[in-house]
């Protein structure tokens, strides 16, 4: 396999999410970083990009100066990941795929439905891959979990339950802080905080290893520090396409929860309990059985499972190396296309802009469900209707 050339625009010098993504593509040297427009002040940018290793010339200042020139050189980027803040990612995703560029996004994908339905045309229409990051879903446990839904383990699933709380903005005396307070502006953020920002990661989660996709919701969203507009907790109870019944719990007020990131699945003969702030353990309850624990990296784990693991037995595997996982199956998927041969199926997982256009679609249903006391509403996108 040819190496492949990637790009990144955000992700500047003290971002929360530019180091995983560097460490994610870089892990296999399947990625070579050939191109950066990290951050939002043009010099700082360039200069952070020539200090990681970039070409003073592939440095860039802004992604407008990045895609015309990289567009026009033969050598130019394979991939490029879209790591800038929200209301960014539209134009900038849009701009890259109708000028030829696989893309993998950041979530959420973009501000609304109509934007994300038209990045989803996009991707169909013009055959570049539209990726979105869901990196959660690159954790070898989690494939391990879809793997063992999928060959019927639990049987039946009959409930799933997520969370993504954590307890981050529970100071009230953050209300005014800036840094704070437009993750929680309608006219910054759209209209969902806590469940756009990390409700739909628990969402997509409970989607990707139950294989289903959620119809329905209720919601009942509610901003526990009074001043805020939008919600910074929201209980949201769904229902999924093969009968799966959801609940799902996000917050941002929940002190003492770090990440918060967990995913139960019970089905009729057995259960699974995962969290990603333990990420190398999974419980598996039999019916009838006893707890066990599932270690990663041990025996007679599932082929996607065994695939996804990078560090032996016994030793820490976390975030990025989820990332890595998701850009391994991605540079399979990009090179396949490039030689004009079938895609290995065991790579072909990736989260695609398919799913952010749903995770949208449950973002909207989730405001309004939210402002009608929690009416049912259907949480599809109008396109998958
Ligand atoms: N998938 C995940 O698990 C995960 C986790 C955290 C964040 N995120 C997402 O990643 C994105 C970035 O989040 P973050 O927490 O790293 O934000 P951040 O504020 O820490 O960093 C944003 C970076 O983007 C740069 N930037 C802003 N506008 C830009 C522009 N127009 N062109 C180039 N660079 C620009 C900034 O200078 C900064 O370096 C968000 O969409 C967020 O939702 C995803």
């Amino acid at each position: 396999m040819e190496k492949l050339k990637w790009g990144l625009i955000g992700g500047g010098e003290g971002s929360q999410i530019g180091p995983a993504h560097r460490l994610g593509a870089g892990l296999d040297a399947l990625f070579e970083f050939t191109a950066g427009a990290l951050d939002h002040r043009p010099d700082a940018g360039r200069d952070y990009g020539q200090r990681l290793g970039l070409q003073k010339d592939r440095a860039y200042g802004d992604w407008q100066e990045m895609l015309d020139r990289e567009k026009n050189r033969k050598d130019q980027i394979d991939l490029v990941t879209v790591a800038t803040p929200n209301s960014t990612h539209f134009e900038i995703t849009k701009s890259f795929l109708e000028a030829g560029f696989h893309v993998l996004c950041e979530k959420p994908m973009t501000m609304t439905v109509q934007e994300a339905e038209d990045i989803v045309r996009i991707s169909e229409k013009t055959g570049q891959i539209c990726a979105v990051n869901y990196g959660y879903s690159g954790y070898s446990l989690v494939r391990h979990m879809r793997a063992m839904v999928a060959r019927g383990d639990l049987g039946a699933v009959r409930l799933v339950k997520a969370e993504f709380a954590h307890g981050h903005h529970a100071d009230a005396a953050d209300a005014d802080n800036p840094r704070v307070r437009w993750r929680y502006d309608p006219t910054q953020i759209g209209v969902s905080a806590q469940f756009a920002d990390c409700g739909i990661h628990a969402m997509h989660m409970a989607s990707f290893v139950t294989d289903q996709e959620v119809t329905t919701l209720s919601a009942d969203t509610v901003s526990c520090i009074p001043v805020r507009t939008l919600e910074d907790d929201a209980m949201v109870n769904f229902r999924m396409d093969k009968g799966t019944v959801g609940r799902l719990w996000t917050s941002s007020i929940a002190l003492g929860r770090q990440h918060g990131l967990t995913l139960q699945v019970f089905g009729e003969k057995g259960g699974l309990s995962w969290s990603q702030e333990q990420p190398n353990q999974l419980y598996w309850m039999p019916l009838n059985g006893r707890l066990q624990t599932i270690e990663r990296g041990e025996a007679d784990l599932s082929p996607e499972a065994d695939r996804s693991t990078r560090v032996t037995i016994g030793h820490a595997e976390g975030m990025p190396l989820a990332f890595a996982n998701i850009y391994r199956d991605l540079a399979e998927v990009i090179s396949a296309q490039k030689e004009g041969r079938p895609i290995d199926p065991a790579a072909n997982m990736v989260p695609t802009a398919k799913d952010g256009l749903r995770s949208m679609a449950a973002v909207y249903a989730v405001a309004e469900s939210g402002a009608k006391n929690g009416l049912w509403v259907d949480a599809r996108p109008p396109i998958f209707q």
